[in-house]
């Protein structure tokens, strides 16, 4: 027979970043880290897994492209799972031996790969959840969460809905580096997010190598990781817990800098602000200071993206400030600029506009879904 099972997981953006390995081959961090998993109804994986003891070898296709299973940490991930599963089938001689059966692995993203966004949180995390589901094994989110961790550190957080933190650990084995939730996001449901899709054309330093350059050569990562991060990491948690935005979003502003900075004092140094970053930095600044108010937070991982973070209530200053210099670019909902009222020439009053290629509005959502087979 042919045993199958699916589910999706979710992207998540960090507002304290994991930027760090102290082990290269578990993904074992420098530092502790937390994110707000956005909704799967804008960003999701999606991922179909079948075992059949006629299968011939694990297969695997993304977005309808056959790959074979050649990346060391799929083949990280499969292991552990596959081993898990076993230790099942040694305690119950009734179960199928699924564990030695070949997989055949379907994956789709519901938002383009071009859309230029990392897309390997959300794709570790629905992996693990489709497979654990397939192999019955107990569906404890933060021991799932250590094997996602493996594909991509911060696939972790992606098992989890709402506010959540990747807690460093520090055993050697990474038994206790693992993904907890802070809050749901029924707690602070109120928290939304643009993500503003940054055109460019060089190719960004992947963030492995970016990490291990900065460990390796950056002076101000130490002090980033002793000093900084463990007290911004109760703070932030705090924040989430009191709902404090303004507290939220200084410390999501300030990390996303100090990460930046990092990658500037590595050496040689990484640069993944653009101009229309740097543009979009100011932007929310001034924004911030003319409402006297943290109402908006940008952050930006390793790339020019930016993601802002504001409360629902605050949308149509956020979005209308933004509105005001990118008009023109797509991925607007229609409804929501009638419905805030938004209003231009359509001549945006700067270039920003040149240099964003689109923009998804988004917010806080679910962990992973397991889901019926079609
Ligand atoms: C800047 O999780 O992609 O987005 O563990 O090597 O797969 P690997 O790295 P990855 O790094 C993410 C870095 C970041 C910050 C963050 O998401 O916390």
């Amino acid at each position: 027979g042919v045993y199958t099972a699916s589910a999706t997981a979710p992207v998540n953006i960090a507002t304290l970043k994991y930027w760090g390995k102290r082990d290269k081959k578990l993904n074992l961090p420098t530092n502790s880290s937390i994110s707000v998993t956005l909704s799967q109804a804008d960003l999701r994986t999606h991922t179909s897994v079948a075992a059949s003891s006629d299968f011939h070898e694990d297969k695997l296709w993304l977005n309808d492209k056959l790959e074979s299973i050649k990346s060391e940490r799929t083949i990280a991930c499969l292991a552990d799972l596959r081993k898990l599963r076993k230790e099942m089938e040694d305690q119950k001689s009734d179960l199928p031996p699924l564990s030695t059966y070949p997989l055949h692995i379907v994956s789709e993203n519901n938002f383009p790969t071009a859309a230029g966004l990392a897309s390997s949180a959300a794709g570790f995390a629905a992996l693990v959840v489709a497979i654990s589901r397939l192999y019955q094994l107990p569906q404890d989110m933060s021991e799932i969460s250590k094997i996602a961790r493996k594909g991509s550190g911060s696939a972790c957080r992606s098992l989890f809905g709402g506010y959540v933190a990747w807690i460093m650990g520090d055993l050697e084995n990474g038994e206790d580096s693992k993904a907890v939730e802070i809050a749901s996001a029924e707690h602070w449901p109120e928290m939304k997010a643009a993500i503003l899709v940054i055109s460019d054309d060089k190719k960004d330093t992947p963030s492995t190598t970016g990490m291990q350059s900065t460990v390796a050569s950056s002076d101000l990562f130490q002090w980033r990781v002793k000093e900084v991060v463990p007290r911004r990491f109760e703070e932030m948690k705090s924040s989430i817990l009191e709902k404090d935005f303004a507290k939220f979003g200084e410390l999501t502003m300030k990390d996303s800098n100090s990460f930046h900075a990092v990658c500037l004092d590595s050496y040689p140094p990484i640069f993944y602000l653009n101009d229309t970053s740097k543009k979009i930095i100011k932007l929310i600044h001034n924004l911030n200071e003319t409402e006297n108010a943290i109402i908006a937070a940008y952050t930006f991982d390793a790339g020019p993206n930016a993601v802002i973070y504001y409360e629902e209530k605050n949308e149509k200053k956020v979005l209308g400030s933004l509105y005001e210099h990118l008009s023109s670019v797509s991925g607007w909902k229609d409804s929501l600029v009638n419905e805030l009222n938004l209003t231009s020439d359509g001549s945006s009053n700067s270039d920003l506009h040149k240099g964003v290629s689109r923009i998804i509005l988004t917010g806080v959502g679910e962990g992973p879904q397991g889901t019926n087979d079609s």
